[in-house]
This record gives C-alpha cells, sequence and structure tokens, in this order.
C-alpha cells in the first residue's frame, strides 16, 4: 500500500517528544518491512507558530510568516529523516515531484511544508493526491473528529465514520469561532475529494493507532 502519514507539530513538536520521534520512526520501518511505501509529512508545531508570531511583531507580511514557518517544519522533518537512517530518502522533499523521485528510489519519503498559504494539512493530501496513495493517516492530538469541538464541550462525541461531505458540513457549523484548531482542515478536504482517497484521523500520541488504521482495524474516525 501506498501511505501518506501526517504527524501532527502538535503531537510530535510541541513540546519536542524524543520518545515518540523514535516510536515513530520504529513504526515506519515497520510499515516499509510489511511492503508498504510511506511518505511522513511533519508540521512545524509550536516553534512555527513562535516565528510566525516574531516574523509578525517585525511587520513581515504573511508570505515571510509563512516561508519561516515551513523552514521550522523542515527542519523537523531534516531530524526525522536521521534518524530514520538509510531507509530514508537522500534529502527532505520540498516538491511533489521530489516525493515520486524519492518514493522510485525505494525510499521512505518526509516532509515538511510545501509553499505558503496552506498547511500541512494540504500537503500531506496533496502528496496523497499526486503519488495517488490508497491511504492517509492523520496522528492528531484528539481521538479522531467530533461533532464540536472537544476541548470546549464536554458533551462532544466521537464520529467512527463519516463521508468528505459530512467532515465539509461538520467545520460549517463552526466556523464562526476564529482560531478554531480544525482537525483537517478545507484545502486538504478538496484534495482528498478529488483523488477518491480514504483518510483515518487517529490519536497521534499512540503511534501504535497507526499500524491498526493500515490494518483496517477501527480506530478513530474513518473518512472516505
Ligand atoms: P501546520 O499548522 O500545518 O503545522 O503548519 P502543525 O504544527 O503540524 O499543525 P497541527 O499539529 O495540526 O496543529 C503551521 C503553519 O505553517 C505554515 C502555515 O502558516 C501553517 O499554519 N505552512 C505550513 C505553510 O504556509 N505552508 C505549508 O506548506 C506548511
Amino acid at each position: 500500500m501506498r501511505i501518506v502519514l501526517r504527524i501532527g507539530g502538535s503531537v510530535v513538536a510541541s513540546p519536542v517528544n524524543t520518545s515518540l520521534i523514535s516510536k515513530y520512526a520504529e513504526i515506519v520501518r515497520a510499515l516499509k518491512e510489511q511492503g508498504n511505501e510511506v511518505v511522513v509529512v511533519v508540521g512545524g508545531g509550536a516553534l512555527a507558530r513562535e516565528f510566525i508570531d516574531i516574523a509578525k511583531k517585525l511587520g513581515l507580511d504573511e508570505q515571510a510568516q509563512d516561508e519561516l514557518a515551513i523552514s521550522v517544519s523542515r527542519l523537523y522533518a531534516q531530524l526525522f529523516l536521521k534518524k530514520l537512517g538509510a531507509i530514508g530518502c537522500k534529502q527532505v522533499a520540498v516538491t511533489l515531484d521530489d516525493v515520486i523521485e524519492y518514493l522510485n528510489e525505494g525510499k521512505i519519503v518526509v516532509m515538511g511544508g510545501l509553499k505558503p498559504g496552506i498547511t500541512t494539512d494540504t500537503v500531506a493530501a496533496l502528496a496523497a493526491e499526486h503519488v495517488k496513495a490508497d491511504l492517509l493517516v492523520k496522528g492528531t492530538d484528539q481521538e479522531g473528529v467530533y461533532n464540536k469541538d472537544p476541548r470546549k464541550h464536554a458533551d462532544a462525541v466521537k464520529l467512527d465514520r463519516l463521508s468528505f461531505d459530512d467532515l465539509a458540513s461538520v467545520f460549517a457549523e463552526h466556523k464562526h469561532k476564529a482560531g478554531i484548531h480544525q482537525i483537517i482542515d478545507p484545502e486538504a478536504i478538496k484534495a482528498l475529494k478529488r483523488g477518491r482517497m480514504r483518510l483515518v484521523v487517529v490519536n497521534g500520541f499512540k503511534p501504535e493507532n497507526i499500524l491498526a488504521a493500515v490494518k483496517g482495524e477501527n480506530i478513530g474516525t474513518v473518512i472516505s
């Protein structure tokens, strides 16, 4: 299977969790040993947001802010790649063509951000579309997708299965809340819909969830 794994910066990098990073390296290695091709997309987490703030205070525009955040995500990608060793691609992928090239070399592909104005969710969805992935798994800081923001509502209910259209309506209801941490952004949903891909959102603090999702077990939220 071709799998894109999106690891939230909020999971491994806010603060940096080295034992979790090591576990992810083992999981990715196991997936490759099982015969899968894997693309890993890592976010910039708290440090990226810190750089965005610094850039803002210096009066830099949004493009510059994003470029700095992308650099931070690529730094984490480089770190993960080094931890993977020889099974990883020769350098952090910075274009979608790099992703194909490095997959064809039989390597695990690791990347951070791609271009200003998007999130790493969208990067993962675009990469998945580009390589015709079978599955995109997002490791996030919640158990899956809920009917409302679980941090604010104690009665929020986790949804086990959703269609992409359902997902769009879950977000539409919450759109008015500025700054809401969306579990997967709308641009990413569009790319996934175009590529007719399956997305599983799981709790990324338990990396074994990734293996369960690949096996097709009932875990997190499955969106298709
Ligand atoms: P994310 O919000 O996607 O990273 O990118 P994250 O830390 O993994 O997010 P969580 O874990 O889901 O919370 C951080 C910021 O970096 C810029 C955007 O400003 C984005 O909000 N970015 C990232 C880009 O501009 N382009 C990219 O390709 C990636």
